[in-house]
């Protein structure tokens, strides 16, 4: 495990876009596993500044996220595919066409899943896994009670809904079920790159980076993986 401890957000995020667009500059067709949510939206802002200075080129790059809500679909503003548009596709050169975010809108979710995973494998697995933290240590939506392997089905634990409510109007609007790669999907990337910033991040890192590996902080599982790499603020990770 690696861990490079900032001063702040933004240096967090200049990192893990470093790390990113160095591994684009090394393998112009890499697979890049991506997250949602707050923390990775600086580093998309950094790789969409690095293409517009014409220093990346993205054209050849796939890309698979980790999740999305159940019964929303990429129009839907909400959706995590809308997300993944919004702060990164519509502002590089990549072909949406190489771009999977699992369905949130299928009703056969298990079949949903094993197709997914079925993607994964026939991209030859992801060279990064770009992961955000949660609250209760989930990492996509692996919440706490289990380790699953693969892509599946999840209902959203209260406090992941709580945490989430903030970008909704109303917490009643959050959905309560997701679909998100299992940990077959992450474990298996040939690298993983875990950001975190913010105190209230600070109990799950410490958790998952130095506590028991168990499935009650899913994140844990990562101290298994044998190309980890932290980027977090002095905030989420105080001496
Ligand atoms: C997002 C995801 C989630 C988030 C986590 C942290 O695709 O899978 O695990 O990474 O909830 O979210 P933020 O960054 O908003 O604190």
């Amino acid at each position: 495990m690696r861990i490079y401890r900032e001063k702040d957000y933004a240096a967090v995020s200049r990192r893990a876009a470093a790390m990113i667009g160095s591994l684009i500059l090394q393998k112009p067709d890499c697979v890049l596993g991506l997250a949602t949510g707050s923390t990775p939206i600086g580093a998309y802002q950094k790789l969409i500044e690095a293409y517009q200075r014409g220093d990346l080129d993205f054209s050849a790059v796939r890309t698979v996220n980790l999740d999305e809500y159940r019964g929303l679909d990429g129009t839907n503003e909400q959706s995590y595919r809308y997300f993944m548009n919004h702060q990164l596709f519509d502002h590089v050169n990549i072909d949406k066409a190489n771009t999977f975010v699992p369905d949130g809108m299928a009703a056969d979710g298990e079949a949903a899943g094993r197709a997914y995973d079925e993607k994964i494998k026939s991209l030859g697995g992801t060279d990064l896994q770009l992961l955000g933290l949660g609250e209760n240590g989930h990492i996509g939506f692996n919440e706490p009670g289990a380790f699953i392997a693969g892509t599946h089905i999840v209902k959203l634990t209260r406090s992941t809904i709580e945490a989430n409510s903030r970008l909704f109007r109303d917490i009643s609007e959050v959905p309560t079920q997701a679909i998100t790669m299992g940990l077959w999907g992450i474990m298996t990337s040939r690298e993983v790159l875990l950001v975190a910033n913010g105190p209230k991040k600070a109990a799950a890192l410490r958790g998952a980076l130095y506590g028991p590996v168990t499935p009650d902080l899913p994140a844990s599982v990562l101290q298994l993986h044998p190309n980890l790499i932290v980027v977090c603020d002095e905030a989420a990770l105080p001496e």
